[in-house]
């Protein structure tokens, strides 16, 4: 008992986690999206797995391997994310997937074709629910762990979204180092909460995955239970 506790801090915790990134459909072949590999996201979902945790993995389009004992479900767009995200109510929800704040207003149901007199198209754009903030909002008691990735002013953004998302921690990444992020197997974060500053040095994904799911069942027993 006393050393499941320690090799498995997270056994009988169930942990919902959103990866990928969002498609949002333009017309049946063109769609709007973001850059993400779902790297870090499938990373996670896998340490947590280890750690005990029951995982559902909510997916956007992406080309990864479902990390082993971990419930996959694949997605497209961020209404799609939010039902799922809604359907698999856990004790910890991690937003790591990079989720187009704005879908297009009107699909259109044909292929848009190129027309001379009319020239391009204007597309209107509606802003996305937002399914962190969501989910805070609308679950009893979960802990909810945030991402953010910034180009500039890192610490400022990561802190506003820590609070007005109501989250227990917020991971932030500058994605504009190009060494990090994105498609990079690395990957480094400053961990924020309202009373932590934690810096995780640049190393493998996998590996500060790892680090980051000891880190939040810490938080989640000091905290949550
Ligand atoms: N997020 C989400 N749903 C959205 C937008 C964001 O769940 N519609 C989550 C992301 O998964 C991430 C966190 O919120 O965990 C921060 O995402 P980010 O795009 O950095 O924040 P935004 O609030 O969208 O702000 P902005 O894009 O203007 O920086
Ligand atoms: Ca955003």
């Amino acid at each position: 008992q006393l050393q499941d506790s320690v090799s498995k801090p997270l056994a009988g915790v169930r942990l919902t986690i959103t990866a990928g990134p969002t498609r949002e459909a333009i017309d049946p072949v063109r769609y709007i999206s973001n850059h993400s590999s779902g790297k870090m996201g499938f990373a996670l979902a896998q340490s947590a797995a280890k750690l005990g945790a029951e995982v559902t993995l909510i997916a956007g389009p992406v080309d990864l391997q479902t990390p082993t004992g971990v419930k996959r479900l694949d997605v497209e767009s961020a209404q799609e994310m939010l039902e799922a995200a809604l359907a698999n109510p856990s004790d910890i929800f991690i937003g790591c997937a990079a989720v187009a704040d704005y879908r297009v207003a009107n699909i259109a149901e044909h292929k848009i074709k190129k027309n001379a007199q009319s020239g391009a198209p204007q597309l209107e754009l509606i802003e996305n629910p937002d399914i962190l903030k969501t989910i805070a909002e609308q679950n009893p008691a979960p802990m909810c762990v945030g991402f953010a990735a910034e180009t500039r002013d890192v610490e400022t953004y990561a802190i506003d979204k820590l609070k007005r998302k109501k989250l227990a921690l917020i991971i932030a990444n500058d994605v504009s180092n190009s060494d990090i992020g994105f498609n990079s197997d690395n990957n480094a974060a400053v961990v924020l909460s309202a009373d932590e500053r934690v810096v995780f040095e640049q190393q493998s994904k996998t590996s500060l995955a790892h680090q980051l799911a000891h880190y939040i069942a810490n938080h989640f027993h000091q905290n949550f239970r």
